[in-house]
C-alpha cells in the first residue's frame, strides 16, 4: 500500500492495521490500542453498557468528539499480529481488560506499568478510576533500554480541553514508554495511532516509526503535528 506520507523516517498508512501489520517489522510495537470499552458518550443511552455520559453535551448532542465503532469490542486478531510484527509490545488498557488482553496475547504480561494519572477519568463504579494500566508482551524476553519503575505519575489531558483525538495520551507519557523500549535510529510501529502521539514521540526522540490508522482524519492530524502545524495547549 502507498504510504499517506513518509518522510525522515516515518511513514504513516491510512487503513486497516489488519491488513498491513503482516507486512511491516519493527523493533517495537508501542500502541494504545482500541481497549473495548466503549466509552462514546451516546454509547449509553443508545445501546447499553460501557462508560457513556463521560465528555460534553448540549442535550444528547455529543459535542465533545465523534461516534465511533472501533471501540466497542477488542478484536482478538489485533495482539497476535503485533506480537508477529516485533519482538516486544506495549499495549494500553484497562486494568479490568488484562486477562482478555492476555489471552489474546496467548500469553502473560511480562511486566504492568501503571499510568497514575493527576486526576479520575470517570464516575465512581464504585471508586473513581484514576489509572490507566500499560502491558508489556514477549515471546523471547525484554531487555529495556534503561531504568525505569512500574509506577509512572504522569498528568492526563483533562476532558474539557479540546483535544487531536478523544483517546488522545499525552506526549511525556508517550515519549517515556518509546524511550524504554527503543534506542535513536531503531524502528516502532503504532498500529492504531490516532492523532500519531506515540510518532511524535518517537520522532523527538530519533526513533524512526510506522503510524497506522483507519481514519483519515486522524492521519491528516498526525501529519500537521509532525509538521509542527498544531498549536499545543
Ligand atoms: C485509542 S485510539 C489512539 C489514540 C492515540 N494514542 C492518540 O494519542 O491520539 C485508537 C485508534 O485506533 C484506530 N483504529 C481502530 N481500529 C483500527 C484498525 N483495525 N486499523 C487501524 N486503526 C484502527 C482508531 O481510528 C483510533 O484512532
Amino acid at each position: 500500500m502507498k504510504p499517506y506520507y513518509d518522510h525522515g523516517g516515518i511513514t504513516i498508512y491510512h487503513g486497516d492495521a489488519k491488513g498491513l501489520l503482516p507486512t511491516l517489522h519493527a523493533d517495537a510495537v508501542v500502541t494504545d490500542a482500541p481497549f473495548g470499552i466503549s466509552d462514546a458518550p451516546l454509547a449509553m443511552g443508545k445501546r447499553g453498557g460501557g462508560h457513556g455520559g463521560t465528555g460534553m453535551r448540549r442535550g444528547r448532542d455529543n459535542t465533545w468528539h465523534e461516534e465511533s465503532d472501533w471501540d466497542r469490542e477488542l478484536d482478538p486478531a489485533l495482539m497476535p499480529l503485533c506480537l508477529a510484527s516485533a519482538p516486544v509490545v506495549a499495549w494500553f488498557g484497562h486494568w479490568n481488560k488484562r486477562e482478555l488482553v492476555e489471552q489474546h496475547a496467548g500469553m502473560k504480561a511480562r511486566a504492568e506499568i501503571i499510568w497514575a494519572k493527576d486526576m479520575h477519568c470517570g464516575p465512581p463504579c464504585p471508586v473513581a478510576r484514576q489509572d490507566e494500566r500499560i502491558w508489556l508482551f514477549s515471546a523471547s524476553g525484554i531487555t529495556c533500554k534503561r531504568f525505569d519503575t512500574t509506577v509512572w505519575r504522569e498528568p492526563a489531558i483533562p476532558t474539557w480541553r479540546k483535544k487531536l483525538h478523544k483517546n488522545e495520551k499525552p506526549l511525556a507519557l508517550m515519549k517515556r514508554l518509546v524511550l524504554l523500549l527503543a534506542d535513536a535510529g531503531q524502528i516502532i510501529i503504532d498500529p492504531f495511532m490516532g492523532s500519531g502521539t506515540t510518532i511524535v514521540a518517537a520522532k523527538e526522540l530519533g526513533v524512526r516509526a510506522i503510524g497506522i490508522d483507519l481514519s483519515e482524519k486522524h492521519c491528516a492530524t498526525t501529519v500537521s503535528r509532525l509538521r509542527q502545524e498544531v498549536l499545543f495547549a
